[in-house]
């Protein structure tokens, strides 16, 4: 089966030619976010489809109708990728828009903006295994060699979006001091889904009652998700991700690392996270 790896390189960033353009990039550059928006944003592999289906929930207040029929990159579209243009242009009302860009990208965009973002991110062992796996069903992502390749790569910031660790720091630094901005990690989400809808429920000005949060909370699970079309990408076709070679929906597990790193690779990954997280307050739950 053909690939469609082609790489689009934006401020000597590589992404995914198949589904991104120098135009698209540069639209969400310039783009005119609304007070009512709310921004996803995240690295890959860190929570995305999750908080695309929170925040579907919490805005519907627990109506399960939206995150049942129809897919989520309708109703939580990518700012980068080459359709933004005519979906968002088109949208009416307050939308939910989804990024992968690093925050100096969006900065300017994003200045005195009200648009409430919320940034995932994941314990980057995890996001690294999980992306490995991703870039072999995903065919506009390149075929990976060995894992150990990839996470030469992944630590050295020339995958697919980039630095994981330039990413990181770039949009919890706003988090720290722009009260529209809010941080999450996808561990908290793992041990305390409830609580962390209440947190984002809350901070999207729409706290649930009741039904409304039972219903999101079982919505939002691993097993609900890994069987909704809407979100388990099972809609995209074969030639753009192949399912034989893996699912989207993978384990959805905190700690699955440990299944594929070497000694040496841990070794090497820790040295090389220290030395790019010094001074960084944020600390990660490796596993549980
Ligand atoms: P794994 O590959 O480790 O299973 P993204 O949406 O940013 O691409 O992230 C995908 C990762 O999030 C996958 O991780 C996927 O299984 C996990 N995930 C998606 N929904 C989840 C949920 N409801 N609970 C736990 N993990 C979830």
């Amino acid at each position: 089966m053909a690939r469609l790896d082609v790489t689009e390189t934006f401020h000597h960033i590589s992404f995914p030619g198949h589904i991104h353009t120098q135009d698209s990039l540069n639209y969400a550059l310039h783009f005119k976010f609304q007070d009512r928006d709310t921004v996803i944003a995240t690295y890959p592999k860190s929570g995305t489809t999750w908080m695309q289906e929170v925040v579907t929930l919490v805005k519907n207040r627990g109506d399960p109708q939206l995150s049942k029929t129809v897919p989520n990159w309708a109703r939580a579209p990518w700012l980068e990728q080459y359709y933004s243009e005519k979906v968002l242009g088109a949208t009416q009302g307050p939308r939910i828009i989804t990024t992968h860009l690093p925050y100096n990208l969006l900065a300017s965009a994003l200045q005195g903006s009200k648009a409430k973002v919320i940034y995932v991110a994941r314990n980057p062992k995890d996001v690294v295994v999980s992306y490995y796996h991703f870039h072999k069903m995903a065919k506009f992502l390149p075929e990976p060699n060995s894992f150990d390749e990839f996470l030469d790569g992944f630590l050295e910031g020339t995958v697919s979006y980039g630095s994981w660790f330039d990413h990181v720091k770039g949009w919890t630094r706003q988090a720290e001091v722009l009260a529209n901005v809010l941080y999450i990690s996808y561990e908290e989400m793992w041990l305390d889904l409830r609580g962390s809808m209440e947190k984002i429920s809350a901070f999207l000005q729409c706290p649930l009652v009741g039904e409304e949060l039972t219903s999101s909370l079982r919505h939002c699970s691993f097993s609900s998700m890994r069987d909704n079309t809407m979100v388990n990408y099972t809609l995209v076709p074969q030639e753009i991700m192949d399912h034989s070679k893996g699912k989207f929906m993978r384990k959805g597990k905190i700690g699955d690392w440990r299944n594929t790193f070497t000694e040496d690779q841990i070794c090497f990954f820790d040295t090389v996270y220290s030395q790019q997280m010094q001074g960084c307050p944020l600390t990660f739950l490796w596993e549980c």
